[in-house]
């Protein structure tokens, strides 16, 4: 690991975007230092008390909704909610007025999930609160960046690797639509490995190689080979508005990972997904439940303690403002 002073200067965490490593540093260096707090029988510590969170999801979420919940919650923040399908937004209010009447309850954070690409940056120019990205359509989702960066560092030294300098990363199938593909193929590039985009061109993004310093590869055989850690990613079928794909059957036989085909990554390559999974689409459950090589739960886990390093960080411990 890199040395990190233990810097946090940001109001908000809009995105990988922009973080310098040091920042990264402090994030993942806060994250293992709470996790023990999720091994201990007593889940419960006082660093948040009479901090309040609000996690408003304008999207479904399991993982990251709940992770946000707990995270507060083992901190002792007050931690609230808010279930936009009850909620005056199905009256009409504005995604704005609606965040401005929570802000004048006074939050220390708001953690948003919703379905507009950089709608973060717009709420942040025009609100006063501390904003936390939890996925804004296929632009970020930085809390999930930062938990494979998190789970991937645990896993260097099996991987041969001192740090993530030259470490190679396959991630494959929907980048075009995935928020997850953007923020850690940014965090990784940003702490030095190689990362290639793997998939199909109907589901690359235009200039993927210029925008983002990757490699790109149309076959998945042809990205895997190698690569110390592949990344599968779900069909992002919610955010396709027309026919990307012949059929899911012949996606899941040219772009399904399976046992056979992880062979051509290196011997101790790990598989990881962000969740939810399509099993039998993009990842075979014999490789998914692998326990030799898939970090799938880890990255959950690791979910948790990054978002109790976010919200600490966020809420003013350690913050030099
Ligand atoms: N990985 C992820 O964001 O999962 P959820 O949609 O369940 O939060």
């Amino acid at each position: 690991m890199r040395s990190a002073g233990n810097l946090w200067t940001r109001k908000h965490l809009l995105g990988m975007a922009g973080l310098a490593p040091e920042e990264i540093d402090t994030l993942l260096d806060t994250a293992v230092s709470l996790r023990e707090v999720n091994r201990r029988d007593i889940k419960k510590v006082p660093t948040l008390r009479g901090k309040t969170v609000i996690n408003l999801f304008y999207e479904n979420s399991t993982r990251t909704r709940t992770s946000f919940e707990l995270a507060g919650k083992r901190m002792s923040a007050d931690v609230v909610n808010m279930s936009v399908a009850s909620s005056s937004v199905k009256k009409g209010e504005t995604l704005l007025d609606t965040l401005a009447n929570l802000q004048a309850m006074n939050p220390d954070v708001v953690v948003i999930r919703h379905p507009e690409s950089g709608v973060l940056e717009f709420l942040a120019n025009n609100l006063d609160a501390a904003l936390v990205n939890a996925g804004d359509g296929r632009h970020e989702h930085p809390t999930q960046g930062l938990l494979d960066l998190l789970t991937i560092q645990d896993h260097l030294p099996l991987l041969g690797q001192k740090s993530f300098a030259g470490l190679v990363v396959a991630i494959c199938g929907d980048v075009l639509h995935s928020r997850v593909a953007r923020s850690n193929a940014i965090g990784l590039k940003t702490l030095g490995a190689t990362v290639r985009f793997v998939g199909p061109a109907t589901l690359m993004p235009a200039q993927a190689a210029e925008a983002f310093g990757v490699t790109v590869h149309h076959r998945l055989e042809e990205g895997l080979a190698g690569a110390q850690v592949v990344m599968m990613l779900r069909l992002q079928n919610e955010r396709m508005n027309s026919s990307y794909l012949p059929s899911v059957r012949e996606y899941a036989a040219f772009w399904g990972l399976n046992r056979a085909r992880l062979k051509l990554a290196d011997p101790n390559a790990i598989v990881m997904h962000p969740g939810p999974i399509n099993r039998g689409v993009e990842i075979a459950s014999e490789v998914a439940d692998d326990p030799e090589r898939s970090v799938i739960l880890e990255q959950v886990a690791n979910g948790l303690a990054v978002r109790m390093a976010v919200l600490y960080l966020l809420c003013g411990a350690g913050v030099r403002r």
